[in-house]
């Protein structure tokens, strides 16, 4: 059974958090400049949130779409400029239409939120089909050799977002499980009127060797796996696995 959705994507307060911790960045240009490979494709952006990549690669002259489990995550993508551009579907990938585009996104760690290893094997196996012949996949999820969950205590994750009404909210993270290639954790939200709203996580963590032969068991030819946003090599860069594979 698919885990449930952190309060951080179906809770509006939170939506409007991530929204402002999370503006356009490298790594939506990472995604955006291999999109632009094909021009005009038919692009696929699975676990898309608020929308800012899917609205970006919109803008960028190809034909969006963007799906998502979260409710309140996918209205505040609707409610942004530019948003008639893109189709937005509520779901997960058991919705994708067969050979419905030329390439396929999960951004932002999508890719770890599939935490079990069942769950995995069908989305892989539901992308596959929703692409078509050749179409690529392409998704960042994190080396767990870089132990990046080391840093997610109250001290390093610390961080304070202005909202666009000038409200500041205070968040941090702590883990609370590091188990089986997974690490579940609490991001803490502490808002103005010194309200908490917390949001549980389980993030897993595949190893390069568990990446490639799950992409490989679901019919994809793996054709690079860069380590940072620059196109670093594994164990190099940013502590990423930036994957590209072919359907
Ligand atoms: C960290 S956010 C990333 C959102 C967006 N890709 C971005 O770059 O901002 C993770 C997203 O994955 C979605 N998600 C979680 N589990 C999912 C699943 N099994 N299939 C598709 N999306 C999922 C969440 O609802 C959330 O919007």
């Amino acid at each position: 059974m698919a885990a449930a959705e952190p309060a951080e994507f179906r809770d509006p307060r939170l939506v409007a958090v991530y929204d402002a911790m999370c503006p356009w960045s490298r790594e939506d240009d990472f995604f955006l400049s291999l999109v632009n490979e094909t021009p005009a494709s038919r692009v696929l952006d699975l676990g898309c949130g608020t929308g800012r990549l899917a609205l970006g690669i919109a803008a960028a002259g190809h034909r969006m779409t963007g799906v998502d489990p979260a409710r309140a995550s996918l209205d505040a993508a609707r409610a942004k400029p530019g948003a008639e551009r893109v189709t937005w579907i509520e779901g997960r990938s058991s919705i994708l239409p067969a050979a419905a585009f030329d390439t396929a996104l999960m951004t932002s760690h999508v890719a770890q939120f599939v935490v079990e290893d069942d769950e995995w094997r069908r989305t892989l196996a539901d992308l596959k089909r929703a692409l078509v012949p050749g179409g690529r996949l392409v998704f960042d999820t994190r080396d767990p050799d870089a132990r990046a969950w080391e840093h997610w205590n109250p001290i390093d994750s610390r961080r304070e977002i202005a909202l666009p009404d000038g409200r500041i909210v205070i968040a941090w993270n702590e883990v609370t499980a590091v188990q089986d290639g997974a690490v579940s954790f609490i991001y803490h939200y502490v808002f103005p009127n010194g309200l908490d709203v917390p949001s549980a996580a389980t993030l897993r963590f595949r190893s390069e060797q568990e990446v490639r032969s799950s992409l490989q068991d679901a019919g994809f030819t793996v054709e690079q796996i860069y380590g940072g946003w620059n196109r670093e090599p594994i164990g190099a860069g940013d502590g990423e696995f930036l994957v590209i594979a072919r359907a």
